[in-house]
């Protein structure tokens, strides 16, 4: 049996596109009468507190989410394996999102747009492509592809990641100790980090003074499509301000929805979205867990296991 659990979204509207690709297989939500004893998998996202109670025979949690930090929290998450989802139409968009930050920021848009507003014409040209850096936090499956998409159009590349990785074309840094080397020569900083106590809080102030000034004109651009709680707020606000930061793309906020009275909306050279940078879309995550599933219970291992210990 499959319980389909998700916060958030309309969770018998997943169950109908589960039943659909299961012809066959037993697949409940929370609003059905059922055996907990019998729920194989759970397929969930953001789980309430009394998700997994009752769960005796599950044998794996599916991860609706790329990041599996809010189940990771869970306080009674069982001992079963967790397989997150990881595919490529969701990896495509969210490059697609990183592409079209980086591209902006490279173009100064932060700048122009203040021109704009106050009706001036100064004609500072941006540098080409080749001239900036953009440097990616997390070199996992969203951030290779990034720096994939981004290769083409003749971006300097530069990436961190926590073990040393080698990726053709680009400058990897490794570890706490490459971090300062990492940022200095990065223009553009884009964080495609899992939300772990080690990430927590490393967009801050100190990281901002660390990247390369001298490049983007006005300062230069971070962007934030990973977790909320990877920036501090107050350090963005200030870097933003004062000119530590010339620009910043959020999609991520510590409080989602982002409160209206949150003083970064006011901020003309800060981008907000919606979490919106990529999605799992509904028919592409059902047939990706529906065949998870077969296979599974055909005895075949499971994909793109989370591992615990490092906490994504
Ligand atoms: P992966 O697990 O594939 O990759 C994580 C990368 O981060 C790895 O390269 C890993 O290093 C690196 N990393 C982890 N901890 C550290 C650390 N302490 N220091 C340096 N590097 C570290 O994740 P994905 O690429 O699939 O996803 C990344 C995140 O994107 C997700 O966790 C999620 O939070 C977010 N996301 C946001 C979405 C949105 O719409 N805004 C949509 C989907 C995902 P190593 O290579 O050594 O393991
Ligand atoms: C994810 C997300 O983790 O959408 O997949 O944030």
């Amino acid at each position: 049996m499959l319980l389909v659990h998700l916060t958030g979204l309309d969770e018998a509207r997943w169950a109908e596109k589960f039943r659909a690709a299961l012809p066959g297989y037993q697949v409940v939500t929370r609003a059905d009468t059922f055996d907990p004893a019998l729920v194989r998998y759970i397929f969930t996202w953001k789980p309430a507190p009394d998700a997994f109670d009752g769960l005796a025979g599950l044998e794996a949690v599916l991860s609706y989410g790329a990041g599996v930090d809010a189940l990771l929290t869970h306080p009674n998450l069982p001992d079963v394996p967790i397989a997150r989802f990881v595919d490529p139409d969701l990896t495509g968009r969210m490059s697609d999102h990183i592409v079209a930050q980086v591209t902006m920021h490279h173009r100064l848009h932060a700048f122009y747009a203040g021109q704009q507003a106050r009706r001036e014409w100064t004609d500072v040209y941006p540098r080409k492509a080749s001239e900036i850096a953009v440097g990616v936090m997390g070199l996992g499956e969203l951030g290779r592809d990034a720096l994939a998409r981004l290769g083409p159009l003749r971006f300097e590349l530069r990436g961190w990641s926590r073990s040393p990785r080698q990726i053709a074309g680009v400058a990897c840094f490794a570890g706490t100790d490459e971090l300062d080397a990492f940022l200095s020569g990065t223009d553009i900083l884009v964080c495609l980090l899992p939300l772990t106590d080690a990430t927590r809080g490393i967009l801050n102030r100190k990281t901002f003074a660390a990247l390369r000034r001298d490049r983007l004109h006005g300062g230069p651009a971070v962007i934030n499509a990973a977790r909320g709680a990877h920036q501090v707020e107050a350090d963005l606000l200030a870097a933003l301000s004062d000119g530590t930061l010339g620009a910043a793309s959020l999609d991520v906020f510590a409080t989602e929805p982002l409160p209206a009275d949150n003083p970064l909306w006011t901020l003309p050279n800060c981008f907000i979205t919606p979490h919106i940078a990529a999605v799992s879309a509904p028919d592409v995550t059902v047939a990706h867990f529906a065949e998870i599933i077969r296979a599974h219970s055909g005895g075949a291992p499971l994909p793109h296991l989370v591992d615990r210990q490092q906490g994504y």
